[in-house]
């Protein structure tokens, strides 16, 4: 793990970027929109539209959605159309096609482009992340040479993946089928892609994007020294669900106390907040392109947009003796390449 900011940032003042493959420029800080699916409060579109707007003001260009995250790319439109009249500034909507199993032929590839496209309002897509549920269902290599062509026809931009293994990354490579980047979840709790993924993007040229880098909120300091949550009430949003049961696997409340403590020891070292460091972990790893934070748009709570800005600040840097004593911890864990399998296990 490099202990500096990764050498790939380009020193804007506010938000670093990085270039994919083709030429995308995407902010190292994403705004994910899983968290407007519904399945993390009642959405106010309007309300969403005007926070996102407020985001993209402090250097936040980037949103992160798909086709299943309920009305996302619809209010990405909403947004898009009304920051183009705005303002010339550029904005990056990335977005994922998760079929249902099935035939994938170019029709059924096409239509999912078309409505996302439509969905959006935009000429072209950014950036497309596929998603499939079965890998003794090879057809997802059908559907990737649909995309490929589309992306020849500059209609996709960068081609991408989610929750794709190593394996099947290295499959799909060795076809000569060109991926920019593979979303994964990655964190200090889960560390799988570490294990292999990391080493095989590093000499492809791909790059990860990370979910999960703050286990929903779980890895920050609202949950220092907090009993254990228990049961939908206290894990109130899906993202929330999830991220709790990757703890349980991983060693459990007790671990993830000390740990939480140990983060706050050098959030405090650095003048910063323990969202701060679980997210430099992250962007220190030079496979890493960008780490995407659920955003509650229009939902009642809390902005943590300013906050999060220091996780890529220039004026502080995790050190060697910061990143042993996480590791002193870590260690400690469950290694859950083992028990869960390599990134996406979950999802199959
Ligand atoms: N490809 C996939 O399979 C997949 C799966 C999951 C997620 N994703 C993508 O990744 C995005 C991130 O989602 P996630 O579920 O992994 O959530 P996450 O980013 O780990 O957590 C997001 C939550 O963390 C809290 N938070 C953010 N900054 C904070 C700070 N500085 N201090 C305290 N709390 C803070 C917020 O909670 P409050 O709103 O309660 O304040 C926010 O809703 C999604 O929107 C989606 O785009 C992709």
């Amino acid at each position: 793990m490099d202990t500096t900011t990764a050498m790939i940032i380009e020193d804007y003042p506010l938000m670093p970027q990085v270039r994919l493959k083709n030429g995308l420029t995407i902010c190292r800080l994403v705004n994910g929109m899983w968290q407007v699916s519904g399945a993390h409060g009642d959405i106010e579109p309007n309300k969403a539209v005007s926070v996102m707007q407020k985001y993209t003001d402090l250097g936040y260009t980037t949103f992160d959605m798909a086709d299943i995250y309920g009305p996302a790319e619809v209010i990405f439109g909403k947004f898009y159309r009304g920051h183009c009249s705005r303002r010339n500034a550029p904005v990056q909507a990335m977005t994922k096609m998760v079929p249902s199993p099935g035939p994938m032929t170019w029709s059924v590839v096409e239509s999912a482009v078309s409505k996302s496209m439509s969905r959006m309002q935009v000429k072209r897509l950014d950036c497309i992340q596929f998603h499939w549920w079965d890998y003794t269902d090879k057809r997802y290599l059908d559907a990737l040479h649909h995309l490929r062509e589309m992306q020849r026809n500059g209609r996709i931009r960068e081609l991408s993946l989610t929750n794709f293994d190593t394996e099947r990354l290295e499959e799909i490579t060795a076809k000569g089928i060109e991926i920019s980047t593979n979303q994964v979840q990655y964190s200090i709790i889960d560390q799988r892609p570490a294990q292999g993924m990391t080493k095989f993007c590093r000499m492809n040229g791909i790059k990860l994007l990370t979910y999960g880098t703050l286990c929903g909120g779980l890895l920050t300091d609202h949950y220092l020294g907090k009993p254990e949550p228990k049961g939908r009430k206290d894990l109130c949003t899906a993202s929330l669900w999830k991220y709790k049961q990757m703890i349980n696997s991983w060693g459990g409340w007790k671990l993830f106390q000390e740990l939480l403590a140990t983060l706050r020891e050098i959030a405090d070292e650095h003048g910063v907040t323990i969202a701060n460091v679980a997210t430099r972990w992250v962007l220190c790893d030079s496979a890493v392109a960008s780490v995407i934070i659920g955003c509650r748009f229009g939902v009642e709570g809390a902005n943590h947009a300013t906050e999060n800005l220091r996780s890529v600040s220039t004026g502080w840097a995790l050190t060697e003796e910061n990143v042993s004593a996480i590791n002193k911890i870590t260690s400690k864990s469950n290694n859950l390449l083992k028990s869960i399998g390599d990134c996406g296990a979950e999802y199959r």
